[in-house]
């Protein structure tokens, strides 16, 4: 299973994805450290924030908590299409899926 992440040059890389790790993991284990989760996926640093591009015909994210929309809220670069990356856990449903790093805070 595969993630397509746009880092901030605009460079897509094929990432490989794991069920039930999360999509910063799955980032971070395939070495792009551009997405740097300073806090380890605790929900309290925001440096794992992500746009979701795209997701496969069908496949539904989890909706935000209310603690992932106030860390979201003091993002500068908070988009409709925003998450923190450590929230939303990768199943299968979600392979092929696309999404790019948000601009740094
Ligand atoms: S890694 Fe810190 S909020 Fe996601």
């Amino acid at each position: 299973m595969q993630i397509t992440v746009t880092t901030r040059d605009g460079t897509p890389h094929q990432v490989e994805a794991s069920t039930g790790l999360s999509l910063m993991q799955n980032i971070r284990n395939a070495g792009v450290e551009e997405l740097e989760a300073i806090c380890g996926g605790s929900l309290s640093c925001a440096t794992c924030h992500v746009y979701v591009d795209s997701l496969p015909a069908r496949a539904e994210l989890s909706p935000r908590s209310a603690d992932e929309e106030d860390l979201l809220d003091a993002c500068d670069d908070l988009a409709e299409n925003s998450r923190l990356s450590c929230q939303v856990v990768f199943d299968p449903a979600l392979d092929g899926m696309r999404v790019t790093i948000a601009p740094e805070s």
